[in-house]
C-alpha cells in the first residue's frame, strides 16, 4: 500500500515532468498503481486507517506523485449532490470547459506540499472531461464544483504543474475575472 513516505514532494523532478501516455493493455504494473492510488485515498478518508497508517487525507493522486511517469490520477470525493466519484483516470484530457472560473477561497493544498500556500487557484468552473478507465473503456464525464477543481489539479500534475503555479505572485487573492467562488456546505 502507499504511505506517506512514497509520496514524493515539492523539489523532486517527478513533480516538474510531464507523464507519458499510458497504452492498453495496461500492465499488471500500471493496474496495481491505479489500485494502489485509488485504495491511498480511501485510506486517507477513513479516520482509523488515516491515523493508523499517518496517513494525510486526499482527494486526488497523481502518479508523478508516487514517482511514476504515466498518465494516469485517481480521484475520490463526493460531489455537490453528495454522489460518489471514485475513479482512476487513464490518459485524460479536458475536451471543453466554461469561460467561467472558479476557485476555492481557502486555497488548495496537495498532498506533495508539506505546507500552506496562500492565495485563489483559478480553474474552469466547469469541464467535459474524457478518459480511460483501467479496462481500456472511453469515458466522458461533465463535472462542476470540487470534481472539476480536482480533476483539472491532478491533470496538472501529469504536466508538471504544481497548484501555485496558477496563483497571482504579486498579489494572491487578486479578483479572479469571470469567476465565481465555490461555495462549499
Ligand atoms: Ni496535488
Amino acid at each position: 500500500m502507499i504511505l506517506m513516505k512514497d509520496i514524493v514532494r515539492e523539489g523532486h523532478p517527478a513533480l516538474r515532468t510531464r507523464a507519458q501516455e499510458v497504452t492498453f493493455p495496461l500492465s499488471e504494473e500500471d493496474r496495481k498503481l491505479a489500485s494502489d492510488m485509488l485504495e491511498y485515498l480511501i485510506n486517507s478518508q477513513d479516520p482509523e486507517i488515516a491515523e493508523k497508517y499517518g496517513l494525510r487525507s486526499g482527494i486526488g493522486l497523481a502518479a508523478n506523485q508516487v514517482n511514476s511517469l504515466k498518465r494516469m490520477f485517481a480521484l475520490h470525493l463526493e460531489d455537490d449532490k453528495g454522489e460518489l466519484l471514485s475513479f482512476v483516470a487513464v490518459n485524460p484530457k479536458i475536451v471543453s470547459h466554461s469561460v467561467e472560473k472558479t476557485y476555492i477561497p481557502s486555497g488548495e493544498g496537495c498532498l506533495s506540499v508539506d505546507r500552506q500556500v496562500p492565495g485563489y487557484v483559478p480553474r474552469y468552473a466547469r469541464i467535459t472531461a474524457k478518459f480511460f478507465t483501467i479496462d481500456g473503456e472511453e469515458k466522458k464525464l461533465r463535472l462542476k464544483g470540487l470534481p472539476a477543481i480536482a480533476f483539472q489539479h491532478e491533470l496538472d500534475h501529469l504536466n508538471g504543474v504544481m497548484f501555485y503555479d496558477h496563483i497571482n505572485k504579486e498579489n494572491p487573492f487578486a479578483e479572479i475575472p469571470d469567476s465565481c467562488p465555490l461555495e462549499r456546505e
